[in-house]
């Protein structure tokens, strides 16, 4: 029997040549960050088989494969959220086919609220760490071992060597960001003020509805990951916490997302000398 991740890059390798080196998830809003990436080859989500479409506003629902910053790149413009009903396996399945066309580096992005009263919406933060909130796992189940191990490390989940590749380029080029930890709930409601407090106390800096159950399903295929939040509002459940609207989340997305297209600009060409595949 073909597997669902064999069948989706066979899908899609009958409809380009083109492999990648370096593979993106593009966020709520953020689906602008690559544009204009060059010669691209475009296919809509449902045209890939077994692949699970995207529902959500801000999310194009397609995968660009091209050249961008001298690399060989993949971006899923836009992702599958748990709040849309998708289980963790169907959100771990896009991660897979991204590796399966040859992607060892994983850039993950995500729109998410500060818990940490330093940060400001229209900031970008470099993800140190995860912690998972989600309750679920996609490897749950039987594990492929040629996938990867039952029990794979996550220790650095969030490659060390790309996040001090990361502080420095983006240093060297003024490009300000913050560092923090990424707290991963399933929404679709936002949190309470209380449980906002909680998350901070958890340790987290910031919080979101996606990437730790992409982040996990990579790590456990071998790839390399780096990721990046845009901080879209102020989530501290302080006293002086204003109510979220989803509209402010995409409209300060795209403002964020300016600056994280400036430091992907900057990083995704020194991050080829840290590229499995070319080394
Ligand atoms: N909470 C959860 N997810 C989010 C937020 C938030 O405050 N902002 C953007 N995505």
């Amino acid at each position: 029997m073909t597997s669902p991740i064999a069948k989706a890059v066979a899908s899609i390798e009958s409809r380009t040549e083109r492999r990648c080196d370096v593979a993106l998830v593009l966020g709520s809003g953020l689906g602008s960050v690559a544009d204009e990436l060059g010669d691209a080859c475009s296919i809509p989500y449902e045209d890939i088989e077994g692949f699970p479409v995207a529902t959500t506003a801000g999310h194009a629902g397609r995968l660009l494969l091209g050249d961008w910053c001298g690399r060989r790149v993949a971006v899923l413009q836009g992702r599958m959220h748990l709040y849309e009903g998708w289980r963790a396996s169907d959100i771990a399945l896009p991660v897979r086919v991204l590796r399966g066309l040859g992607a060892s580096q994983l850039v993950v992005t995500n729109a998410a609220g500060a818990l940490n009263p330093d940060f400001r919406p229209g900031q970008i933060m470099l993800i140190e760490d995860h912690l998972n909130f989600t309750g679920t796992d996609p490897l749950i189940g039987p594990n492929d071992d040629a996938i990867g191990l039952r029990f794979p490390d996550m220790s650095r989940a969030y490659d060390p060597a790309l996040r001090q590749l990361a502080k420095s380029v983006l240093d060297k080029h003024g490009i300000e960001f913050g560092t923090g930890i990424y707290a991963g709930v399933t929404g679709p409601s936002l949190e309470t003020s209380a449980e906002r407090r909680y998350y901070r106390m958890a340790g987290a800096d910031a919080i979101g509805m996606s990437t730790v159950l992409e982040v996990i399903a990579a790590v456990h295929a071998g790839m390399r990951v780096l990721g990046f939040s845009a901080i879209t509002n102020m989530a501290t459940g302080d006293a002086d916490q204003q109510p979220d609207t989803i509209e402010d989340v995409h409209r300060v997305a795209v403002v964020a997302g300016k600056t994280l297209r400036k430091a992907l600009e900057t990083l995704l060409p020194e991050m080829a000398a840290k590229d499995g595949n070319s080394t």
